[in-house]
């Protein structure tokens, strides 16, 4: 029996997917023993050349014509955004429809609704290529890891802003120039504010906290901010101190409960993740048992995010062939999420300063009076003026927002110029 796909989207994912489908559909068919059949397709642009050959009918400019197609079997949703995305998917369960999608962005806003709407349709979403691209992470840890207490998943989640950096730090480029390139690349969403913004990062992590915590995580609890206020000046400052910044994305489980967040981060240059480059990406896994994992790979572009969902559509689709009713991956527990406000980090920070006597004291005592503990201090003077670099030990985010506040109305300090949050084990 062949099974019947429609297509909300052929785009760069779903246009590498559809090549697939059409061009090595036989190749596909004698692995898996599942036959594919693209039966309808719905774009924006009908009228807008697209490189892969497909029958008359096909194409459609109404995306409800996917879902509401009796005769299709199976939805592939690769049109991005949570508007008319989210809608569609629902319909598409609760028809009876097994939807596999690469939409974080819908996943972390509506992910829980919409497992349970296909639980309740005993019909499968699945959603691999929604985190880390071409790298297999969703089924590791919702199948694989069931049974692990994780306790921390810590990575780089965004091929975009890491093709950025490396860019940057190793060609010295400008960052507008890097963006255009990423986006011709494909790695970049349709709109790539949520790529600079951390905000695709963001539902990356909510995912991965949800599916490693069984705690749902929606998008809002994920506090994010992105690459774009990064300086060049803090990436050659921060190598001279053996560190390399990093859009990091954290989910770890602690006293109080997760913690979830997206930043930048410096990183010690001889950890795995300073060496990760390009649109690469990296997350670790731990837990008591399993110590510690990598997975690493892709993490953005058409063709090793079309693998991802070609694996989730052979899956679904025998699932469909063996008429067993779908169970959702994970049932999701009461749980307590951080507040932001008490998360507890490592700094940089970057101050233009008074070069005389006592500087150095009132700012030491004014971090002391914010209970933060300074770890490292460099200075380099220019005439009356000095930069100073420090590194701070742990400290809460509201401490040393209240730190850098104070610094700010110090008459000795110019202006705390950067702080970039430093993330190292070491104490
Ligand atoms: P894309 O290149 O912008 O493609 C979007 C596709 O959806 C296009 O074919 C577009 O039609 C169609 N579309 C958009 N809105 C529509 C509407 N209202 N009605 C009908 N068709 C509509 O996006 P993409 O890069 O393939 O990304 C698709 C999804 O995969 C997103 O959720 C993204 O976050 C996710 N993802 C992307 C990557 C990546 O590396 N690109 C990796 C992982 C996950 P037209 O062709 O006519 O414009
Ligand atoms: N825009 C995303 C990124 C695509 O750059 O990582 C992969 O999810």
């Amino acid at each position: 029996m062949t099974i019947r796909v429609g297509f909300l989207g052929a785009g760069t994912v779903g246009g590498s997917l559809l090549r697939r489908l059409v061009e090595q559909n036989d190749a596909i068919a004698t692995k898996s023993g599942v036959e594919l059949d693209v039966h309808r397709v719905a774009v924006r642009d009908v009228g807008k050349a697209r490189d892969v050959a497909l029958g008359d009918g096909v194409l459609t400019a109404d995306p409800r014509d996917v879902v509401t197609d009796p005769d299709v079997d199976l939805v592939v949703e690769v049109m991005g955004g949570l508007d008319p995305a989210g809608d569609l998917v629902l319909a598409a369960l609760q028809s009876g429809k097994p939807v596999v999608t690469a939409n974080k962005a819908l996943i972390a806003a509506r992910g829980r609704e919409l497992i349970e709407a296909a639980e309740a349709a005993g019909v499968s979403l699945l959603f691999e290529a929604a985190v880390g691209g071409g790298i297999p992470i969703i089924r590791p840890l919702s199948q694989s890891l069931a049974g692990e207490q994780i306790t921390r998943v810590m990575g780089i989640v965004n091929g975009t802003t890491n093709f950025i950096l490396t860019k940057m730090i190793e060609d010295g480029l400008p960052y507008h120039g890097v963006l255009a390139e990423a986006q011709e690349l494909g790695y970049a969403e349709a709109d790539p504010t949520a790529d600079v913004s951390g905000a695709d990062a963001a539902a990356k992590a909510a995912i991965l906290a949800s599916l490693a915590f069984g705690i749902w995580v929606g998008f809002d609890r994920v506090h994010h901010e992105g690459i774009d206020q990064l300086e060049q000046i803090d990436f050659e400052f921060a190598a001279n101190l053996g560190y390399r910044p990093k859009l990091l994305a954290i989910a770890e489980q602690g006293p109080g409960g997760i913690a979830v967040r997206v930043h930048p981060a410096l990183v010690p240059s001889e950890h795995p993740l300073a060496s990760v480059r390009g649109a690469t990406n990296a997350v670790f896994v731990e837990g008591p048992a399993i110590g510690e994992l990598l997975f690493t790979g892709p993490g953005a572009g058409g063709d090793p995010t079309a693998t991802a969902v070609l694996g989730d559509v052979l899956h679904a689709a025998r699932e469909l062939l063996a008429k067993t009713p779908a169970k959702a991956p994970i049932r999701f527990a009461p749980g307590t999420i951080v507040e932001f406000d008490d998360v507890a980090t490592k700094w940089y920070l970057r101050l233009e300063v008074a070069d005389r006597p006592g500087v150095l004291a009132r700012i030491a005592s004014t971090f002391g009076d914010h209970r933060v503990s300074i770890k490292s201090v460099w200075q380099e003077g220019r005439g009356d003026r000095a930069t100073l670099l420090l590194v701070t030990h742990d400290a809460l985010e509201r401490d040393l927002r209240a730190a850098r506040a104070a610094l700010d109305g110090l008459e000795v300090v110019g202006q705390v110029a950067a702080v970039i949050r430093v993330q190292s084990d070491e104490p």
